[in-house]
């Protein structure tokens, strides 16, 4: 077989594995429009660890600190990507003018994590605004892709502490993914730290 032909059998090769691949996905959750954000981190290598773009402006910094754990709440979850995204301090998703894909709706302060074997994860970000007007509660968008299942959105991350957050609010959350209402804490450098652990496909319609 000729290089160029031998070429464009392994570019073919390639492209039925990765149609296969996401094919083969078991399709959960009801939608999730902006999903396809998890999948643009680009060439970066992931890990457990993130900081957003904005860490170092002006504003309350942030730990989200947790493990997430496979369905049985106990077992840790691994090479799963978590997604966020989230408001700068005036309560805008704020852009740049060269965002691509959900970049352009999302805005730049996002991020992306891939757990290891210990299911852990990690972000540095600053602590969102509301929304202008302030009817909505601070909040994190959070997006999980885990091998053999769609990307599927979980429980926004809210915080108990957030004086907008009303009882209402706090009552109906669906609890995909487990509670996203979380109890904040300080550190000794007064970095709050807020911490949620994860359990893949709680609550996630489809998801077995
Ligand atoms: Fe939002």
């Amino acid at each position: 077989m000729a290089y160029s032909h031998r070429l464009a059998f392994c570019f073919l090769i390639s492209a039925f594995s990765f149609f296969f691949a996401c094919a083969q996905d078991r399709q959960v959750g009801d939608g999730c429009e902006g999903c396809e954000g998890v999948y643009e981190y680009g060439n970066r290598k992931l890990n457990a660890v993130d900081t957003l773009p904005d860490f170092n402006d002006k504003g309350p910094k942030m730990l989200v600190t947790g493990t997430i754990f496979k369905k049985d709440g106990k077992t840790p979850a691994k090479d799963v990507i978590l997604y966020i995204y989230h408001t700068d301090q005036t309560g805008e998703y704020p852009t740049k003018g060269n965002e691509t894909g959900w970049g352009k709706r999302h805005g730049y302060i996002r991020g992306w994590i891939k757990t290891g074997a210990d299911g852990k994860y990690s972000f540095y970000t600053l602590r969102p605004g509301a929304y202008p007007g302030r009817q909505n509660p601070e909040h994190i968008h959070p997006t999980i892709k885990e091998p053999g299942y769609s990307a599927y959105w979980i429980d926004e991350y809210l915080f108990e502490d957030d004086p907008i957050l009303s009882k209402h609010e706090k009552d109906s959350q669906p609890g995909r993914g487990g509670k996203g209402i979380i109890k904040v804490t300080k550190d000794k450098n007064g970095m709050q730290i807020a911490r949620r652990d994860i359990i893949l496909g709680l609550n996630v319609p489809g998801y077995q």
